[in-house]
């Protein structure tokens, strides 16, 4: 192979043809070292210890490099790859880009509770095409973790605790990421991760092990990471955690069984951080060697950042514990890729292009539509909302209210400075004229600093002393005192959600709460915006604060979301992806769970815990609007249908009210009986429609073999069975417009 291979201008596309014969020649030239090295996905972050990106490049080659975020150095790194090294291979510069490259969306949690898909595969097109500028070709998204344990951080970077509303938007997500076309220089390569099970950690502790039969994976886990693979993800990346005892990363059962022998996946996978040579310390692998040898075996194809494929592999194929068809296998998909995405006609990046890019307005006007469709108004008693524009003495109230890092939440990519809209700023520059006062209240923080914290940007301020704090509550509580109408801006700094993010409770933190009552008892209206990353328990302002708004962490944009929504320009439409429990010792809190000996509706059995209701605070699906709506004439298009055949679902929606608004009608079933217990609800349709007052839209569902059948724990396998099935429709999980469905043989 020609050792300086320049990148030509692409005189024409390569054809699958041509790439499929560029990897099979390049394996067939390639040295043993070379071909290891493309399974080694190595730091190009300055704090990380392992081979120096320069010298490895030269000598062998690299597969990847991640935690680099620099146009410039992508290219000289590149450069050298593709001019110096043995068969000059290109790299693929990885990161993670979740919610936003420089203008940033709101959080995947926040995106799922727009029931828009739309949504979110627009915000990744957006996220992809700022990436890519910067020189970025492969996102560590979408985060697919099915979460139903609120006390778990990183609840916030998934689609929430239903796999029928996850799977939607998995596959919405790796389409706005890849596109149609891998080629597309505005695309990147997309990663579902992490695989599987990783959100269900006992006690929502991050990392803890966890312990899943088969059925919960097949049925509740697995749903969007097959809906990612079916809308051509190229890569995954295997979990962290033991599952029930066999790390994910060397787990043979998910990586080849289920993943590529069941599920047809052809990409690679590769591991999560340190991931292979962590299995000596989970107590899994004996030593690196071993660690290396099992993942591999195992069905990993690219160890990232710990070097144990590095350090073990050719030794492995030399002792004949692999052999060279067992590298190669690994090697193609990823070479594979990197033809396919044009890297070695195209590798380098245009240094004048992302600041063109990142300066589109469409960026920014998609980024605040994104944050208006993923908020939720959880309560609006009197009809407080939407605040009326002639406002003259306004008090925004609460340590988030001006906070940029708030706003924009977990997960920035490094060295993201952040310029987004606060709350503060947006009612500012909605009421122009208006006095708007500010005061921040007592600061939050973690109890326990977030151990990354060393490497995120945001500059540190020493802890407010005790003192402070209540000069600051005082100065609060008067700040509100002189004016009409209080808008309180409370919840999670970024750093409390997200990965490393867990907590025992779901309680505001620091003094929020008092500070929240104390201005309550002024008897001045009293809006609450939440701006938060996971289901707080929010119990005392459930009953007490007139208005609440459920704003996420809301991107670049966020501020003036929180504007268009509270001032009437923009009815809120969203609605819960996950359900919000009373309390952290309620979680996991989830409402498709089977029922128990104990009738749903007996007024014996109103609560099982003796100190509080058992059940949530706002259920799944839930969601306000500024009008009303009514959903009913349901009907089924047959009472009775076979084994295998379908039924048409439909229902008429209407706006009984006197504005515009979104409605998102979901559709629920219940077998009643069957083989095994099935969940009391479960999720299998869902349409968000815009209506205006007066108008009528009829909603169309269809329920077949995909959507009544399930794993079964008694047959071993997927089936679909005759049974009595309830058919419910409405505007949450509680949903009441019912039909009876039977199935039979
Ligand atoms: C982290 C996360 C994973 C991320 C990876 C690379 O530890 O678990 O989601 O993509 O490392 O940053």
């Amino acid at each position: 192979m020609n050792k300086t291979m320049k990148a030509e201008t692409a005189v024409s596309v390569p054809t699958k043809t041509d790439n499929a014969r560029r990897v099979e020649t390049l394996l067939a030239h390639m040295s043993l070292e070379e071909k290891v090295a493309q399974l080694a996905q190595i730091s190009g972050a300055p704090w990380n210890e392992g081979p120096d990106p320069e010298e490895i490049i030269r000598e062998r080659g690299i597969g990847s490099i991640l935690w680099l975020n620099d146009t410039k150095r992508f290219n000289e790194l590149q450069k050298i790859a593709i001019e110096e090294s043995p068969s000059g291979i290109p790299i693929l510069f990885a990161l993670d880009v979740i919610h936003g490259y420089r203008t940033i969306f709101p959080l995947p949690l926040a995106m799922a509770a727009s029931w828009d898909p739309v949504v979110a595969e627009q915000a990744q097109a957006v996220a992809a095409k700022e990436a890519r500028a910067a020189g970025i070709h492969w996102t560590f998204g979408p985060m697919l973790d099915i979460a139903r344990d609120a006390r778990w951080g990183r609840i916030v970077e998934g689609a929430g605790e239903d796999p029928y509303l996850g799977a939607a938007m998995a596959a919405a997500q790796v389409r706005g990421f890849q596109g149609e076309d891998l080629a597309d220089p505005e695309r990147v390569l997309a990663c579902a991760k992490h695989f599987a099970g990783y959100g269900a950690a006992d006690g929502g502790r991050d990392y803890d092990p966890v312990y899943l039969p088969e059925t919960e994976l097949r049925n509740v886990y697995f749903p969007p990471f097959q809906a990612a693979v079916k809308a051509g993800v190229g890569t995954f990346m295997s979990a962290y955690m033991d599952l029930n005892n066999v790390p994910a990363n060397s787990n043979r059962w998910l990586l080849r069984d289920v993943l590529r022998e069941e599920w047809g996946f052809a990409g690679f996978v590769v591991s999560d951080a340190f991931g292979v040579g962590s299995l000596v310390v989970q107590g899994h692998a004996r030593d690196r060697q071993d660690a290396a040898l099992r993942s591999l075996k195992a069905g990993l194809n690219m160890d990232m950042a710990s070097s144990a494929y590095l350090e073990n592999l050719a030794g492995l194929v030399e002792d004949g514990s692999l052999t060279m068809g067992e590298i190669d296998d690994m090697v193609r998909p990823i070479l594979a890729l990197k033809a396919e995405m044009g890297l070695f006609e195209h590798p380098y990046v245009d240094e004048t292009l992302l600041d063109r890019v990142v300066a589109r307005p469409e960026h920014r006007q998609a980024a605040r539509r994104a944050a208006q469709r993923a908020m939720v108004l959880l309560r609006n008693e009197g009809g407080l909302l939407p605040l009326a524009k002639g406002q003259q003495n306004i008090a925004v109230i609460g340590p988030l209210a001006d906070s940029m890092e708030a706003t924009e939440g977990s997960w920035m990519v490094f060295g993201h400075k952040s310029a987004a809209v606060t709350v503060l700023q947006g009612i500012r520059a909605k009421l122009p004229g208006a006095t708007i006062a500010y005061a921040p209240g007592p600061e939050i923080h973690r109890d326990i600093p977030h151990p990354f914290g060393e490497f995120d940007m945001t500059e540190k301020k020493p802890i407010q002393t005790p003192e402070d704090a209540e000069a600051a509550f005082q100065t609060a509580v008067k700040t509100a005192q002189n004016a009409d109408l209080v808008i309180m801006v409370l919840g999670e700094n970024a750093d409390m959600a997200g990965e490393f993010a867990s907590r025992g409770s779901l309680d505001l933190p620091g003094r929020q709460e008092e500070l929240l009552k104390a201005v309550s008892a002024l008897g001045k209206p009293v809006v609450l915006v939440l701006l938060n990353g996971r289901p707080l328990s929010i119990n005392w302002a459930a009953d007490h604060v007139p208005a609440i708004l459920e704003a996420w962490e809301p991107g670049t944009e966020g501020g003036n979301a929180v504007a268009d929504i509270l001032f009437g320009d923009v009815n809120p439409g969203g609605k819960l992806p996950v359900t919000f429990p009373r309390s952290g010792g309620h979680a996991p809190l989830y409402y498709a769970r089977t029922l128990t000996h104990l009738p749903e509706d007996s007024p014996r059995y109103y609560s099982r815990y003796w100190d509080s209701p058992t059940t949530p605070l706002y259920p799944f699906g839930y969601g306000l609007s500024y009008t009303t709506f009514a959903i009913d004439n349901l009907k089924l298009s047959a009472a009775k249908i076979k084994v295998g055949q379908a039924v048409t679902v439909t229902a008429d929606v209407s706006n009984t009210g006197s504005v515009a608004g979104d409605e998102v009608v979901q559709l629920y079933i219940h077998q009643k009986w069957g083989s095994d217990s099935r969940p009391r609800r479960e999720l299998k349709g869902f349409e968000r429609v815009t209506l205006q007052p007066g108008e009528v839209k009829t909603v169309s569902f269809s329920l077949g073999p995909d959507e009544l059948g399930y794993w079964s724990t008694n047959a071993g396998r997927w089936i679909q069975e005759a049974a009595p099935f309830d058919i419910w429709v409405g505007s949450d999980s509680l949903a009441t417009c019912h039909a009876a469905l039977e199935v039979v043989e």
